[in-house]
């Protein structure tokens, strides 16, 4: 326990206005086993740190179950001290009606500019030259992960490509495998179908379509082909009974499933799991089609406080996410990159390595991630869309096609 009188020599000594420890309370919805292990990392720094304490605000069921309750909180007047976003569009309004906190002295003491790497992470947290979050991760949800055991049981070779998955589907079923592990969440099918999007498709076009809003380009043959792919996998998913992704991602590390189509912060599941990139399980970036990553990922936005104490409390968090040693710990533990080019990631399985050697290439090889591109309401319509498709057998791909151009001829 801080002794009051302890704090306020402390404030003497630093002259700072009446600051005192801060109960801090921090949302986000990390809430698997991997995600808890991580955020567990950024608890014990920032707790061990500072003279504050971390209070954990963890919110189950996904960020489409989280985010609205974030949002409505912080309309709503009863804002927390810190919470995960994606970087990227989601909190645009929240920052444009004046509630979020501008970050830019706290990124320019700290040098974000010169050490986040790519710069353009840092762009994802900047809305009219100001920066209102700490980037604290990359994610990209170009992958799939592939369970050796059932490739090995299906007496099938392990794919290399999604054209090799497709075609092992039959086998898979022989062996009692479910082919493609899928949650029941719209984020997931949704997110699913945009990494086939972009693999099928192709980086140029998902530019076209999604950055451009080319709804033209999203009528195009190509976009069809698309389209067909994803009613692939809806097939090879049609028996995947569970809810959350991480229960999507157990099926591929019992072996019950032959793979699944995720971020990478599957990965965070397979270590928890003492799995072994390569010897238990195969990564396949941008479904071995493209060379592709995506720079999506998490950053820590804060509320707007009156409370001065408060605010110096926000800001000496998002100084210490930043930090080389916090920046390794977290990231280790979650299966995502660290947003510093200058920390070494000691444990870097091949996949995380094959991660980092595309994010080395840059160029056309990393790509915006959608939340980038697209307004919240508009991902969360086009998931919508590929919900209805995925569990409707029967809706045809020209038909979800034409739904989905006028989805973005409408998108800002
Ligand atoms: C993503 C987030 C990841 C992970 C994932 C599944 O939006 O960036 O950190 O939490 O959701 O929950």
């Amino acid at each position: 326990m801080k002794t009051i009188t302890g704090i306020l020599a402390a404030t003497a000594l630093t002259g700072a206005s009446a600051a005192y420890a801060v109960d801090l309370e921090v949302t986000h919805w990390w809430t698997s086993g991997g995600e808890a292990e991580a955020v567990r990392e950024f608890a014990k720094a920032f707790n061990e740190q500072t003279e504050h304490t971390w209070v954990d605000g963890a919110v189950a069921g996904g960020g489409n179950v989280a985010r609205p309750i974030f949002v409505s909180r912080i309309l709503g007047g009863d804002p927390m001290g810190a919470t995960q976003f994606n970087h990227g569009r989601q909190t645009e309004e929240l920052i444009q009606a004046g509630l979020m906190m501008d970050l830019t002295d706290v990124a320019e003491a700290e040098g974000w500019k010169d050490l986040v790497n790519p710069p353009s992470l840092l762009d994802a947290c900047t809305l009219d030259g100001r920066i209102y979050c700490a980037p604290i991760n990359i994610h990209s949800w170009q992958w799939m992960w592939l369970s050796n055991k059932a490739f090995e049981d299906a007496g099938v070779p392990i794919p290399t490509n999604w054209d090799e998955f497709v075609a092992a589907g039959p086998a898979l079923v022989a062996a009692g495998k479910i082919p493609l592990a899928m949650g029941q969440q719209p984020w997931q099918q949704g997110g699913a179908f945009n990494v086939i999007f972009t693999a099928v498709g192709g980086p140029e076009l998902a530019e076209r379509i999604m950055g451009q809003k080319d709804a033209e380009a999203a009528r195009s043959p190509e976009f069809l082909k698309v389209w067909e792919a994803a009613a692939q996998a809806r097939e090879l998913s049609a028996n995947s009974n569970v809810q959350d992704w991480n229960q999507a991602t157990n099926l591929v590390i019992t072996g019950q499933a032959g793979g699944q189509i995720m971020g990478d912060w599957a990965q965070g599941e397979f270590a928890l799991a003492g799995q072994n990139a390569g010897d238990d399980y195969t990564c396949l970036p941008g479904l071995g089609l493209q060379d592709v990553l995506d720079t999506g990922g998490d950053a820590i936005y804060f509320p707007v406080n009156r409370d001065p104490a408060v605010t110096a409390a926000q800001k000496e968090l998002a100084a210490l996410l930043l930090k080389p040693d916090v920046q390794v710990a977290f990231n280790e533990k979650k299966g995502s990159m660290p947003v510093r080019g200058d920390v070494d990631m000691a444990s870097v399985n091949e996949c995380m390595k094959k991660g980092l050697d595309l994010l080395a290439q840059g160029g056309s090889v990393v790509v915006p991630s959608i939340e980038l591109r697209l307004s919240a309401d508009t991902i969360a319509e086009i998931n919508d869309l590929v919900t209805e498709f995925w569990f409707d057998p029967s809706y045809p791909p020209e038909e979800a096609q034409e739904v989905y151009a006028d989805i973005i001829s409408r998108a800002k």
